[in-house]
């Protein structure tokens, strides 16, 4: 049985409260939202979720990627026999939803996957994207439940053999994938849902690995917190989201697929500041997306920190190091693996973490930009070291600029599929206000 921790206790009991309180209470109405908890593994950085997969209930740890195509299950442990549990036949419309299939075959590996392999239904590439690992596995369908009330019957995933999760921490059954593909978790909600159920979800990775969990919201609410210093006081964050254009890129960025558009969520960074000072020289080339679906600018989950092509990452680290130089914090030897270190001796501490330039990433025009602080930036090393959060990506990589976890803590950000638009809040934390303290 999976232990469940008091924030998630404290969404289940709301979530009755919930269905008291609401005008027609009905089993049968749909709801209008839905959250997941998230939590951070202290050493490998990977942020996971829980809900329940199959009759009876079996609980899911799963690993939560934005760009993920589709839910994938471990189907050789954890996961037990569900009556549940329908294999996507070929020619059906699960099978046409998953798509592109790699075909459809007749089970193959009958002896390990007990009832999870069956003839004639149909393979779905799927990739692990830690380990960029791909498999075929069977499509099927499953009911998922979120919470103690919410049932999602007919729930289509991939039914993987454990091979698949090496690399993900021990404990971890399989990977959300958030992505934006018709069977990507939000999107299946919504078709489920319909109506009042919009395209829309919010993220909110926490930074602790003790105290906090974070959320993924989906649906539309009101996004309401309280700060650390008064647990009464609401603080209303819906309407302070600066919005930019979410963008597709034509081509996949997935080892698993061809000929479909990336999954991955892209944005549209115009130019990078160091304290509100745009970098010049970066090359505009690389920030757009090629014909080949090569540079560009896509947010993730599943890499701990941001990732910059390396003439990129040349120059925004030259110049965040030439503005602390200016502020007399002095270099120290590189920690791997991050090659920017520096002493905290002549560093103050504020509400946005240690008090280092600002570094902006520019949108649509130079009012629209999302500006990360220190606590965002820096990774504390020990008390005398701080190393700059980001890493070099290399020449020539798939995307310029792959926006990772560390640069994604403690902000609020929605990604709205209908509108195909990003909401981004700054840091929480200006507010005092970290992701566990959202009010459902
Ligand atoms: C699967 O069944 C076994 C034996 O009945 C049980 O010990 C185990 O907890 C079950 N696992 C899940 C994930 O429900
Ligand atoms: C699949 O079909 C093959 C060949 O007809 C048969 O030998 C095998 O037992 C079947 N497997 C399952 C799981 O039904
Ligand atoms: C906390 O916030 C509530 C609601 O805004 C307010 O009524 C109360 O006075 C605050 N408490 C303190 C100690 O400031
Ligand atoms: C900018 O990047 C593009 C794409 O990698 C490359 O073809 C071009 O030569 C670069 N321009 C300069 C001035 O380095």
């Amino acid at each position: 049985m999976a232990t469940y921790s008091i924030f998630q206790l404290f969404i289940f009991s709301f979530l009755i409260l919930k269905s008291l309180s609401q005008t027609h209470p009905s089993p049968k109405q749909p709801p209008k939202s839905l959250i997941l908890p998230v939590s951070k593994h202290p050493s490998t950085l990977q942020y996971t979720t829980q809900f329940n997969l199959g009759t009876p209930l079996n609980p899911q740890t799963l690993l939560l990627d934005l760009g993920g195509r589709l839910l994938w299950i471990d189907c050789e442990n954890g996961y037990n026999h569900s009556s549940t549990y329908r294999p996507g036949l070929c020619g059906s419309a699960m099978c046409s939803a998953a798509k592109p299939i790699f075909g459809c075959e007749l089970c193959l590996f009958s002896s390990s996957k007990q009832g999870f392999c069956n003839n004639n239904t149909c393979l779905v590439a799927i990739e692990n994207t830690i380990t960029t690992t791909v498999q075929f596995a069977e499509i099927a369908i499953d009911t998922i439940s979120i919470g103690p009330f919410t049932m999602v019957p007919n729930f289509i995933f991939g039914c993987a053999s454990a091979w698949l999760i090496k690399g993900l921490d021990s404990g971890i059954n399989g990977v959300v994938g958030l992505g934006r593909t018709r069977i990507g978790f939000p999107t299946q909600l919504t078709s489920r849902f319909g109506g009042t159920f919009r395209r829309k979800f919010a993220l909110c990775l926490p930074s602790s690995t003790s105290k906090s969990n974070g959320i993924v919201v989906f649906g539309d609410v009101r996004y309401v917190f309280y700060p650390n210093y008064n647990k009464s006081k609401l603080i209303d964050l819906t309407t302070s989201f600066s919005f930019t254009k979410l963008l597709v890129n034509p081509v996949t960025t997935a080892d698993d697929v061809q000929g479909e558009p990336s999954a991955d969520y892209f944005i549209g960074v115009t130019s990078i500041t160091i304290n509100k000072k745009p970098i010049s020289q970066i090359n505009t080339t690389l920030l757009s997306i090629d014909k080949n679906g090569f540079g560009g600018t896509k947010i993730s989950t599943v890499k701990p920190y941001t990732v910059l092509e390396s003439s990129i990452y040349n120059l925004v680290t030259e110049n965040f190091a030439k503005e602390l130089e200016a502020m007399n914090v002095a270099r120290v030897a590189p920690m791997t693996p991050f090659t920017e270190c520096f002493s905290t001796k002549n560093l103050k501490y504020n509400l946005v973490g240690v008090e280092v330039p600002n570094i902006g990433f520019v949108f649509e025009n130079e009012d629209v930009y999302w500006e990360l602080h220190g606590a965002n930036l820096m990774v504390e090393i020990s008390r005398e070291v701080v190393c700059l959060g980001l890493l070099d990506g290399g020449l020539n990589p798939r995307t310029s600029i792959v926006i990772g976890a560390h640069q994604l803590e403690d902000n609020l950000l929605q990604f709205d599929l209908a509108a195909s638009k990003l909401g981004f809040t700054s840091t929480l934390l200006e507010q005092e206000v970290e992701c566990a303290n959202f009010i459902v």
